[in-house]
């Protein structure tokens, strides 16, 4: 569904990415794991078009994406939920979600009811402001802003990041669901436990350079855990 392929990027001068190929396939979770500073970041924002690649493709369901700016990859069915949550600190709820939902222009009234489905804490929460909620409240209204879109490709960048356990579990589950449906799921994680219960296919980064791919299980492979050692 998505496929990055041999993609480099970084910020002026400073090259962050050496030719990083991941795929993402429907129904799956693919999770991209790796240190601090390895890139991961730079590797969702160039896929989410916030960061031209240098070279390389980045392709959607067959279609080429590489130099789409931003707002048609949510269109052609790119949801990102970035790190740190990224929502719409004086908007309500309600709000962060109708914006986004505008914005991707290609999912009906029923696709919120839908994510509300997936994320019931967040019913009773719609008229608050995003500025108020708790930081588990905010990653799932971070996530619930890119289901709306409809997407093909979920990409979701540290998730779980700084929440406590109950929300994790929940987070999770939301995360194997979309999946289930038939998403392809983009997972940066870099909790090794979240990792071994989700993932379906990792891939480990290590200073910008994919170093590790290979299904859930590789990651019991003495080496791949080295690479994500904190
Ligand atoms: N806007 C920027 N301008 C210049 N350098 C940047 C910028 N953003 C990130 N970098 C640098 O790019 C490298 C990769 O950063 P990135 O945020 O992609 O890492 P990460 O793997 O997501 O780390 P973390 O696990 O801490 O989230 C780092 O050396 C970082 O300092
Ligand atoms: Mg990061």
């Amino acid at each position: 569904m998505l496929e990055v392929e041999e993609v480099c990027a970084g910020y002026g001068r400073s090259q962050v990415l050496f030719d990083v190929s991941v795929h993402a396939e429907r129904g799956a979770v693919t999770c991209v794991m790796g240190r601090n500073g390895v890139g991961k970041t730079t590797l969702l924002n160039t896929v989410a078009g916030l960061l031209p690649a240098m070279s390389g493709r980045i392709a959607l369901d067959g279609g080429d994406v590489t130099r789409s700016r931003p707002h048609r990859r949510v269109r052609a069915g790119i949801g990102y939920a970035p790190q740190g949550h990224g929502t719409f600190a004086p908007l309500s709820v309600a709000e962060n979600i109708a914006v986004a939902r505008e914005a991707a222009g290609r999912a009906g009234p029923e696709a919120v009811e839908e994510a509300l489905e997936l994320f019931p804490r967040l019913r009773p929460l719609l008229d608050r402001r995003a500025g108020l909620l708790s930081g588990g409240q905010a990653q799932q209204l971070a996530i619930t802003r890119a289901l709306v879109t409809d997407p093909k490709v979920l990409v979701l960048d540290e998730p779980t990041e700084g929440i406590q356990p109950s929300i994790v579990a929940e987070i999770e589950g939301v995360i194997r669901k979309v999946a289930d449906r038939g998403v392809a799921v983009l997972l940066v994680e870099q909790y090794m436990d979240v990792a071994l219960r989700l993932a379906d296919e990792v891939a480990v980064i290590d200073a910008g350079r994919v170093v590790h791919a290979g299904p859930r299980a590789s990651l019991e492979d003495g080496e791949a855990r080295r690479l994500i050692a904190i």
